[in-house]
């Protein structure tokens, strides 16, 4: 547990999360804080996406560390590895909801998306002409959420009906438990007993292991191969049709699911 006690906002409706907390950093925030909404009009995702953030189904939240250096640039992999074990830890052990992470951390029900996180990085100048950096992570989840749009339609899902007293007390859980857990990752970062702790359940949770995926390298051609595992910084091996061993650290690999 951390020592430092998180900050919450809670706003009925906003344009993006991660966009409020962006412009708080540039206000000069200077404390982690955490930012639920109940909607978002313009609700983003990773490579320019949207995200579909439709009033009280979901819940979409932001979390901003503001940094005293630039080193945790390094772990960036990690927040959002960390980001989705502690998503689908709580889901499981609040609603008996088992979800699994499709690499790099979207989570899915089955063959559905129910979950997307995207963290960035924004800087502020410093009174000593300096620059100061916050990382802020976003996570949107589609609780009971049921009408997306038909551009998402085929791979978006939500996780089931919920009484409005079951929800509540579920987004409590999630922010209460994401929020901890990242927050004591920003202040402890060389805690290797805690990311070990976290990769080992990153990769009982992973949905892609053993499984054929296709990918870019690079930005080169599509190659096709087999998921082999996880790396201890995030990234993931994937064997190619040659036989080659090929490490991805960023992008998007799609799955075969049958
Ligand atoms: C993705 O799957 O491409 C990432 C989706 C991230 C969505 C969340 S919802 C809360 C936060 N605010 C945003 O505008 N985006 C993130």
């Amino acid at each position: 547990m951390s020592q430092t006690v998180l900050k919450r906002e809670h706003i009925i409706k906003i344009d993006s999360t991660n966009e409020e907390l962006k412009r708080r950093f540039l206000a000069g925030e200077s404390e982690p804080l955490l930012i639920r909404a109940d909607e978002q009009t313009a609700g983003k995702g990773r490579n320019g996406h949207s995200f579909y953030s439709p009033q009280n189904t979901g819940i979409y939240f932001s979390f901003l560390y503001p940094c005293k250096d630039e080193k945790i640039l390094e772990d960036t992999i990690f927040v959002t590895t960390l980001s989705a074990v502690s998503v689908c830890r709580t889901l499981r052990n609040a609603a008996g909801v088992d979800t699994k992470i499709k690499w790099i951390n979207d989570i899915y029900l089955q063959s559905k998306k129910v979950c997307g996180i995207l963290a960035e990085a924004v800087y502020r100048e410093n009174p000593s002409g300096g620059r100061e950096l916050g990382i802020i992570v976003g996570i949107g989840i589609n609780i009971s959420t049921t009408d997306f749009p038909e551009d998402v339609l085929p791979i978006a899902g939500g996780l089931g009906a919920f009484s409005e007293e079951a929800m509540e007390k579920l987004k409590e859980e999630i922010l209460s438990e994401v929020g901890e857990e990242l927050l004591y990752f920003f202040e402890h970062p060389k805690d290797r007993e805690f990311r070990d702790k976290i990769l080992s359940e990153y990769r009982e949770m992973s949905m892609v292991i053993g499984k054929q995926v296709s990918f870019y390298k690079d930005g080169e051609a599509e190659e096709k191969g087999i998921a082999k595992r996880i790396l201890d910084d995030g990234s993931l091996v994937v064997e190619n049709r040659e036989g080659a061993l090929i490490v991805l650290n960023s992008g998007e690999i799609h799955l075969h699911m049958d």
